[in-house]
């Protein structure tokens, strides 16, 4: 059993903090937000995310978790500290780095003995050594520590599984001895464990995102040829996918990435980039694809419903930026929702979790409680999240219900010959023949 210690309850902070309880640990949270902690106490989780409320629950039972505003005890008797704030987008695309640079000294004003300070947060190539620097200038008087970069690479919606059973857990540090107690601690995970050097790390990470997200806009723009020329894009990943060296994974066209993950890290690299100098075409590249993807669907709108929108009614399938979480940052239906409704149409949407989250980001949203309700006299369907329960819906009673049986397949849920012969206007993304003739 170690002392561990978590600075930052979101999302990436808390799941590292439960787990590492769960793995026997003992393990205090911390975060600044008064009334995050309270709820947290009272079992009041601060996101959706699968299994994390039993998760906690569980450990705070066993006296392993605990929660806390206050860093005096949460380092009294901590061995380890993870740092794991926020790093918003700023100016620029560039990482916001005020709440780590907030952790850090406050940890240096606090601590009195040696500490490993791991930083968890998706951060800058170079925060590592401009860490040490403010601890170092922060401390009233020696105290010894180093700095270890641990990337994370969870998933929002499988974040406790990817946490318990990761691909690979990558060290960097400039002190072997810190690196390598660390390491220890994720020996329980059984994954491999790379140590380098702290800038590494951390451009690992960023590497990690932005190749996935390149992944993600490449095969939406296969998606848009298959288009022209009458390919089906969803064979066509699944053909390339069995060369070894290809993989099936990340090559699913749609309406481009979202979250708070792929649309912050791909600019802040793209940013870091400019600033020494370098020109990140291919990045560029990436982030056009994507905004595109967006444009995409207004387009597919226009076309079937022609030049205006105004009165018409846009109902939205899936509102959050992906499946499994009420997350809406940089989801897509934010820019299509707000495309629509300044066109004067009606927008109405419907997401089994992403409901207060989609008001907040939507307040002109019409929200509704399932699918049939919201296809009632509407004049198009767009499916922008993928959720499972989508797959398993009555479509013709969906056929029914609409206005005009307009279907945008934002995600290639469903099979285009079977909803044409359910007499809907279909279009998938690069689905080929769409119907009515090749563009
Ligand atoms: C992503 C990475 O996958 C994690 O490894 C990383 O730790 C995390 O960012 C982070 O940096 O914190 P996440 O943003 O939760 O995780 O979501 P993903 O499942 O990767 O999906 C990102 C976006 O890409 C979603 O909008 C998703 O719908 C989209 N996507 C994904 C596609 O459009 N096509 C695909 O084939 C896969």
């Amino acid at each position: 059993m170690k002392n561990i210690t978590v600075v930052g309850v979101g999302y990436v902070g808390l799941v590292t903090g439960a787990c590492f309880a769960d793995l026997g640990n003992r393990v205090v949270c911390l975060d600044i937000d008064k009334e995050r902690i309270e709820n947290l106490n009272k079992g009041i989780m601060p996101i959706y995310e699968p299994g994390l409320a039993e998760l906690v629950e569980r450990n705070v039972r066993a006296d392993r978790l605990h929660f806390t505003t206050s860093y005096a005890e949460a380092l009294k008797d901590a061995e380890f500290v993870f740092i794991a704030v926020g790093t918003p987008e700023g100016v620029d695309g560039e990482a916001d780095l005020q709440y780590v640079r907030m952790a850090a000294e406050t940890i240096a004003q606090e601590m009195d003995h040696p500490l490993i300070l791991i930083n968890k947060s998706t951060v800058p190539v170079g925060t590592g050594d401009w860490v040490a620097d403010i601890v170092r200038e922060n401390q009233p008087k020696p105290v010894d520590f180093s700095v270890v970069s641990c990337p994370e690479f969870l998933r929002e919606g499988s974040a406790i599984p990817d946490f318990l059973h990761p691909d690979r857990t990558i060290l960097g540090s400039e002190d072997p001895e810190a690196a390598e107690r660390v390491a220890q601690l994720h020996l329980p995970l059984r994954a491999p464990i790379m140590i380098t050097d702290l800038r590494t790390a951390e451009m690992i990470k960023y590497a990690s995102n932005a190749f996935l997200a390149t992944r993600i806009s490449f095969i939406n723009e296969i998606a848009n040829i298959c288009e022209a020329l009458g390919a089906d894009v969803k064979e066509v990943a699944k053909g390339m996918g069995f060369d070894k060296r290809i993989g099936h994974h990340f090559l699913e066209a749609g309406v481009g990435y979202g979250g708070s993950c792929f649309p912050k890290d791909v600019k802040a690299l793209a940013h870091m980039a400019q600033v020494h100098g370098r020109h990140p075409q291919l990045l560029q590249a990436v982030m056009d694809i994507n905004a595109y993807q967006r444009k995409h669907v207004v387009i597919k709108l226009h076309e079937l419903l022609g030049d205006s929108l105004e009165g018409k009614v846009i109902a939205l399938l899936g509102l959050a930026f992906k499946q499994d979480t009420d997350d809406m940052r940089e989801a897509p239906s934010i820019t299509i929702g707000d495309y629509c409704r300044e066109e004067g149409a009606v927008v109405r949407g419907y997401d089994p979790v992403a409901r207060e989250t989609a008001l907040r980001a939507m307040p002109y949203l019409e929200l509704t409680d399932n699918a049939y309700e919201l296809a009632e006299g509407a004049d198009a369907l767009v499916v922008l999240t993928p959720w499972n329960e989508f797959m398993q819906l009555d479509m013709a009673r969906v056929k029914e219900a609409m206005h005009t049986p307009i279907l945008i397949d934002g995600r290639n849920l469903y099979e285009p010959s079977k909803m044409r012969e359910l007499g809907f206007q279909y279009r998938g993304i690069g689905r080929g023949y769409n119907g009515e003739g090749l563009r």
